[in-house]
């Protein structure tokens, strides 16, 4: 079978398809359904932004978790590197390969206090959508199936979650689960691109902060005094 150069559509489509076979299956709230979500989202802010390339946007967030560094030994060109093989074999043009690949390799948050531009209003988009993903009821519910995974404790008192959050032990895993929270989730809301995802994030970031309050006072016994 010879392969025809693809039309968007069909390039999409077939991106599409390919995640979610090869995602179908994880466990670690890096699911298809993640992927999903964010290309919808991802999507949909396009649609309100002028300028934005919806091929790149659909194909950055189709593909942005393709190999993820966190997955594959902290190598961070394994995802730029697995899009491209990926999308050569789709003969996609060389300048749609470079700018998703641009994608992946910036989105990732890299801690508190270090700067994660992106250099394309797609990325932007794309990024802007993958922290909506990891905040809110859902980004509390990855966050633990991360950490599961991971063979994490969901917390540990004898440490504070707050002091205890850096970005080394984020990159490590040696952390408990709540630690997180302090690390990245709750400095997501600061950290969003676009206006619309800035509005989406105020209940999600509510939200997780009434989440956190609530388990600490629980795993303390704080609520029993009261009944
Ligand atoms: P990023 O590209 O910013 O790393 P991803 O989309 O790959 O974002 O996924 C990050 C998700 O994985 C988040 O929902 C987050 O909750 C979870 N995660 C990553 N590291 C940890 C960790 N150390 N503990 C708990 N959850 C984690
Ligand atoms: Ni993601």
């Amino acid at each position: 079978m010879t392969l025809t150069p693809t039309t968007p559509a069909a390039l999409v489509d077939r991106t599409a398809a390919y995640i979610r076979q090869k995602f179908l299956h994880e466990g670690s709230g890096h699911d298809w359904e993640h992927i999903r979500r964010v290309w919808q989202v991802a999507r949909g802010l396009a649609q309100h932004t002028p300028g934005a390339d919806l091929l790149i946007t659909e194909l950055g967030a189709l593909l942005h978790d393709v190999a993820d560094w966190k997955f594959h030994g902290g190598d961070e060109e394994a995802g730029p590197r697995a899009a491209r093989q990926w999308l050569q074999s789709q003969q996609a043009p060389e300048e749609v390969i470079l700018r998703v690949e641009a994608i992946i390799r910036e989105i990732s948050f890299k801690g508190l206090g270090v700067a994660t531009p992106m250099s394309s209003v797609e990325g932007e988009l794309v990024q802007d959508a993958d922290r909506l993903d990891a905040i809110g009821a859902i980004g509390v519910a990855r966050a633990f199936a991360y950490g599961g995974h991971k063979d994490r404790p969901l917390h540990d008192p004898t440490v504070s979650p707050v002091e205890h959050a850096t970005f080394e032990s984020y990159k490590q895993n040696t952390a408990p689960t709540i630690n997180h929270f302090y690390e990245k989730l709750l400095h997501l809301r600061e950290r969003l691109n676009t206006p619309a995802a800035r509005r989406v994030a105020e209940e999600r970031h509510a939200f997780m902060e009434q989440f956190v309050a609530q388990f600490l006072r629980e795993w303390e016994g704080q609520d029993l005094a009261q009944s």
